[in-house]
């Protein structure tokens, strides 16, 4: 999904770079988000934040998405009930 129209800058690419343990201004000196009119900001620290260390469950839900033919399964790591 395109997070920044301006730039044209998706919701993975943010994801790559915070995975990368680059912070959201890193990331906009980097890529440019949210450098033009600024609607996006807020969607792109949303981003972010999803991806910090501080919301590891993020981090699961995302990689999921973000990494295609990964060897790590989900239900293999799932805590026991
Ligand atoms: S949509 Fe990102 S700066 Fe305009």
């Amino acid at each position: 999904m395109i997070v920044c129209v301006c730039r044209r800058i998706s919701d993975r690419e943010i994801v790559r770079h915070a995975r990368a343990g680059l912070g959201f201004d890193e990331i906009q000196f980097e890529l440019g988000v949210a450098t033009q009119c600024g609607q996006c900001e807020g969607c792109a620290r949303d981003v972010v934040a999803q991806c910090s260390n501080s919301c590891p469950t993020a981090n699961i839900k995302l990689a999921t998405h973000t990494q295609e033919g990964s060897p790590w399964n989900i239900l293999q790591h799932s805590p026991q009930a």
